[in-house]
């Protein structure tokens, strides 16, 4: 598998001391920080949009390379994840993680019928992602089959294809549910084909449910309420990272 990478959800850090806060979960080790956007259109809740990432943006470092330290991984739970690709590039986004549901069913509204293709958009959006600079994630929720995405990450023209894959682990839209673990065969899936995909859990995940998770092979962890309401956040990060490199 590749390399550990853990990820605070900052959803449930102090949005009145936002700045200071991704600067305090990265210096307790923290390798990215995952940025939850949420539009009350896609999930039933709304967090914030590209003008706080700008803000934020400069109390941490930028990353160096792709997956660097410092990444803003931004989860992006929104009808329309085409229209905001720009601003959340100008905002300091690095990685552009978009959900599949959204995609394709804003391909549906806005092609005419019978043209549209279930798997044409993601492409698009894949292309457009990284021709803005920024890698792309595709995630799924819970409900979503994983064989949505064998096409998507089969597809021989690099340029389309995601740098990564999200396995939601609970329905998104709130921070301190409990992890879904049939969830986890989507993982198992993902890395028996895919030994070198970053494959991201988002949902649940604690010290409790990190070894399935790693079992299973993610690699990419994300985990808002277990490092934030943490007596020792720099201890939590450590055994979850510790857990996927075992
Ligand atoms: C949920 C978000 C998650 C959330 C995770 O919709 O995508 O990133 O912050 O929170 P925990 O780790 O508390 O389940
Ligand atoms: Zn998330």
């Amino acid at each position: 598998s590749p390399p550990a990478i853990i990820a605070p959800s900052i959803l449930s850090a102090d949005f009145a001391d936002l700045g200071r806060a991704c600067s305090t979960t990265m210096g307790q080790g923290a390798d990215w920080l995952h940025v939850d956007i949420m539009d009350g259109h896609f999930v039933p809740n709304i967090t914030f949009g590209a003008p706080v990432v700008t803000k934020i943006r400069s109390h941490v470092d930028r990353p160096t390379g792709a997956y660097g330290r410092g990444t803003f991984d931004c989860h992006m739970m929104i009808a329309e994840p085409k229209r905001w690709v720009r601003d959340f590039q100008k905002a300091g986004c690095d990685l552009y993680c978009f959900h599949y549901e959204a995609a394709v069913s804003s391909t549906a509204a806005d092609t005419p019928a019978g043209t549209s293709d279930a798997q044409t958009s993601p492409k698009e959006l894949i292309r457009f992602i990284h021709e803005l600079g920024m890698q792309a994630g595709i995630a799924i929720k819970p409900k979503t089959p994983v064989d949505v995405l064998w096409d998507i990450l089969e597809n021989p023209v690099s340029e389309e294809r995601p740098d990564m894959v999200l396995v939601m682990t609970v329905e998104p839209g709130f921070g301190g549910q409990s992890f879904m673990a049939s969830e986890l065969p989507k993982v198992t899936a993902l890395r028996e084909r895919y030994p070198e995909l970053p494959i991201e859990v988002d949902g649940g995940l604690s010290e409790k449910t990190i070894d399935q998770a790693a079992d299973a092979g993610a690699n990419v962890i994300v985990a808002g309420s277990a490092v934030f309401g943490a007596s020792d956040p720099g201890e939590v990060i450590q055994k979850l990272r510790d857990a996927v490199e075992q």
